[in-house]
């Protein structure tokens, strides 16, 4: 017996039959991916004129302010909508109360600028945590060994409002402390920013596949052991919804799921049972596995990137943030010439 909400039968029933031409298949398709789904992480170092490639991310370099600056255009003329920085610190500047992370003036905080002075249409999104500033590679404070929690707070209040006066558009907290939601949205609307947004890293996993992303920003190096005391357990998914579910009562304005491709399932139960702008992370370690297999041609990586990126929308994310941002907005422009921003 066919079910009774799906009662096609064959041969009356032939599900091959729209998808014979293209024009049927693309007339059914379920998720579109778009341009504007894209969030572009963007890995920025100090100096001028600087372009250094990330070994383990190929195709992804660090970029100086300036050339920085040349790359959001590019990204802006494609139509992608915000891009994600992230800072290589140098290792002279981190120290263990993790200061450099509140100097107005630090690499974050001259990026943003940089970039909202020459596009001031580009979303720009910095993430919350002290990893990058943190001499003990940790996204807290470390005290006697352990990662402390409500001092951690405090500190990330404070280096979110430093950046949303930098002119970040959105807060992305990325250090699963409790209570760090709630706390930066009463510091933003004290320190008068009210209108920026936070994206909560709510459903982030203690996972491998950030490996690349810690060469990039040089927080592998001073990292000792892992991060499983708040990033989450890969065994569980119940805890990701409780972690959701405070993040919005706190007031995020958006939640992301990270890493993406293993926890497609999060992905869909969190959009399924908030109704929330939801995204994705694919991210470093995603990346370099795609790029690695394409670079040894044992798969077509374009295709592989474009079925991963559907693969996220499928499963529930608004939007995705990927390094590949760019080549997949070309991919999808010379698909559909007309749909960008360009
Ligand atoms: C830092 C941070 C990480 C990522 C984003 N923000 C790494 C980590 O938590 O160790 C991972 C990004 C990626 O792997 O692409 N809190």
């Amino acid at each position: 017996m066919p079910h009774k909400a799906f009662p096609g039968r064959y041969p009356d029933t032939r599900l091959r039959r729209p998808r014979q031409a293209a024009w049927s298949r693309r007339l059914v398709a379920e998720h579109v991916l778009s341009v504007d789904d894209l969030i572009w992480p963007v890995f920025v170092i100090d100096g001028n004129g600087r372009k250094e490639p990330v070994k383990s991310m190929p195709g992804v370099m660090r970029l100086s302010c300036d050339r920085l600056i040349e790359a959001v255009g590019d990204a802006a003329a494609l139509g992608i909508p915000a891009i994600a920085i992230f800072p290589f610190v140098d290792p002279a500047l981190k120290t263990p109360d993790c200061r450099e992370a509140l100097n107005r003036d630090n690499l974050v905080c001259r990026a943003v600028r940089a970039v909202k002075a020459a596009h001031p249409d580009m979303g720009v999104l910095a993430d919350v945590a002290l990893d990058p500033f943190n001499s003990a590679g940790h996204d807290g404070i470390v005290r006697d060994g352990r990662v402390v929690n409500d001092e951690t707070v405090a500190v990330l209040c404070r280096q979110a409002v430093v950046q949303a006066e930098a002119g970040c558009d959105i807060v992305a907290p990325s250090d699963m402390m409790d209570g760090r939601v709630g706390a930066i949205r009463r510091a933003l609307d004290r320190a008068g920013s009210v209108d920026v947004q936070i994206l909560s890293y709510a459903a982030k996993y203690a996972s491998a596949f950030y490996g690349p992303f810690r060469d990039a920003v040089g927080s592998a190096a001073a990292l000792k052991g892992d991060k499983k005391t708040y990033q989450m357990d890969p065994a569980n998914a119940d805890e990701a919804l409780r972690e959701v579910a405070m993040d919005i009562a706190e007031g995020a304005d958006m939640v992301m799921v990270k890493p993406g491709l293993p926890y497609l399932d999060v992905l869909r139960r969190v959009k399924d049972t908030f109704a929330m702008p939801t995204f994705a992370y694919h991210t470093s370690g995603e990346y370099a596995m795609l790029k690695a297999a394409a670079g040894q041609g044992w798969l077509d990586g374009e295709q592989a990137l474009l079925e991963v990126l559907t693969g996220f929308k499928r499963a529930g994310a608004d939007g995705i943030l990927t390094y590949a941002a760019p080549e997949a907005a070309r991919l999808i422009l010379d698909k559909c010439p007309g749909t960008g921003a360009g």
